[in-house]
């Protein structure tokens, strides 16, 4: 499905997003593999989450008709024996899953390959789920995932004693788990999947393991560990654990926001108010809001609550006066890493050129990133250029035009965003995308004012 997206207008009113996606992975796995029932609320019907539930259900031993079903329909109603997925269409976003678990020792080997769809977050962390496992299994992915790096993950894990075979460092991989021992792993590259793999792998190993963050990443998976009650300690960029059996728990999922970033965006770009609530406001995601911030973008955040650890709250814009151009520094992109698309969206309108420098591990997300990024602002009539592991985007507006979002869903969503301050009218080809984090984006942004036009 394509977009045309009509420049001009304000957006008004407040909107919730879906749950967070990478909270969603790490929820769904400790209630899998915890001892008794768990109760979760809000997770997203988006693609990547259902990858992660359909793998889960294939590695529990009773039938998971709950699990089955999120991942498959996430808005059939269906009651299991033990576990249930209720979610009438008109409530999806606040839909309930519960899943009886029998523990991690509950695992089962599954009866063929788990398929990850275009999910890295799903592979990498099942991996280290799995490397404790006794039992072989098969992890593949599509034809994006399966050009993403998986060394990164199976070289800690074999260290503590799993083995896994890689497809020349890609998926498909093999995971035959066993006893693991704990280590001490400094990742050269900072990436919250690979620490989330080797924490799970950490929790049933002997012994302590302790991940060394010298840029710190996203903290939902020690965050979790910590509302669970499990012998986790954080300390001038440490995080040391030791093996725990978790119990079942409740939750209700935090809105996400790397989605709230492309709503913000465009509010700020329409100069308009806009709020987002029940949003996730874990500071190891908002840096964001930082980087808008000396863009010129006025926001006020409010926490209401707090979920498993997860601080919840709202995301008002205040208001935009003027898009300045900024420069981002290499130790910012971790903490931005789902964010530059629209922040380099947001960076085509502002006053001058911006920077964002060593974001090459861009290029190795569910497509090359800097490469498209660059690609699409000058298809939709601005100026950009991917150089080395540089991003640059020159300021000055876009002009309208035509762009393909590659099956990647952050640059169908980043590119609607700019397109609403283009000066003329933008087509976006692939929107549907966007299905894979934020399902209802172009409803959302028509909720909110915006002029899309669906179009085939
Ligand atoms: C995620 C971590 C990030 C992010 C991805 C989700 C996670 O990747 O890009 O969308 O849930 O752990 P890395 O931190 O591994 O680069």
């Amino acid at each position: 499905m394509d977009i045309i997206v009509a420049p001009g207008g304000t957006l008004h009113g407040s909107t919730a997003v879906p749950g967070d996606k990478s909270i969603s992975h790490r929820w769904l796995v400790l209630a899998a593999t915890a001892e008794g029932s768990s109760r979760l609320v809000g997770l997203p019907p988006s693609l990547d989450v259902r990858s992660t539930a359909a793998c889960l259900a294939g590695l529990t031993g009773k039938p998971r008709p709950s699990l089955d079903v999120f991942a498959r329909n996430a808005v059939s109603f269906v009651e299991g024996a033990g576990s249930t997925w209720n979610a009438p269409e008109e409530q999806a976003s606040r839909s309930t899953l519960e899943v009886e678990g029998e523990g991690r020792s509950g695992l089962i080997a599954p009866t063929s390959a788990l398929e990850c769809g275009n999910s890295g977050t799903s592979m990498r962390l099942l991996a280290g789920v799995l490397a404790a496992a006794p039992f072989r299994c098969v992890l593949t992915g599509d034809t994006s995932l399966s050009g993403r790096p998986m060394d990164r993950v199976a070289v800690p894990l074999r260290e503590m004693g799993a083995s896994i075979d890689t497809t020349d460092g890609h998926a498909p991989i093999t995971v035959t788990g066993g006893d693991l021992a704990g280590i001490r792993f400094a990742p050269e590259i900072p990436t919250a999947q690979v620490k989330g793999a080797v924490l799970f792998a950490g929790a049933a190993a002997t012994g302590r393991t302790t991940v060394v963050e010298v840029v710190a990443t996203r903290d939902h998976t020690e965050r979790a560990f910590e509302a669970l009650g499990a012998p986790v300690h954080r300390l001038d960029g440490e995080i040391h654990v030791s093996s725990f059996q978790h119990e079942g728990f409740e939750g209700v999922v935090p809105g996400d926001p790397s989605s709230a970033a492309f709503l913000i965006a465009a509010a700020a770009l329409t100069g308009s108010q806009v709020a987002i609530t029940g949003v996730g406001l874990n500071p190891s995601r908002l840096h964001f809001l930082d980087i808008m911030q000396r863009m010129g973008v006025r926001t006020v955040q409010t926490v209401t609550g707090l979920q498993v650890g997860e601080p919840v709250g709202t995301i008002e814009v205040l208001g935009c006066d003027e898009i300045r151009a900024v420069r981002v520094e290499p130790n910012e992109i971790a903490l931005i890493i789902d964010e530059v698309p629209v922040l380099a969206a947001l960076a085509a309108h502002a006053t001058s050129d911006s920077w964002f420098l060593e974001a090459a591990e861009l290029r190795v997300k569910e497509s090359d990133r800097l490469r498209a990024t660059a690609a699409g602002i000058r298809s939709l009539g601005g100026h950009a250029a991917d150089e080395g592991s540089d991003l640059v985007v020159a300021g000055g507006g876009l002009s309208g035009g035509r762009v393909e979002a590659g099956g990647d869903h952050r640059m169908a969503m980043a590119f609607t965003v700019g397109a609403l301050a283009a000066s003329g009218p933008c087509r976006i080809d692939g929107i549907e995308a966007a299905d894979v984090s934020f399902p209802g984006f172009v409803q959302t942004l028509r909720a909110l004012g915006a002029a899309l036009e669906e179009t085939s």
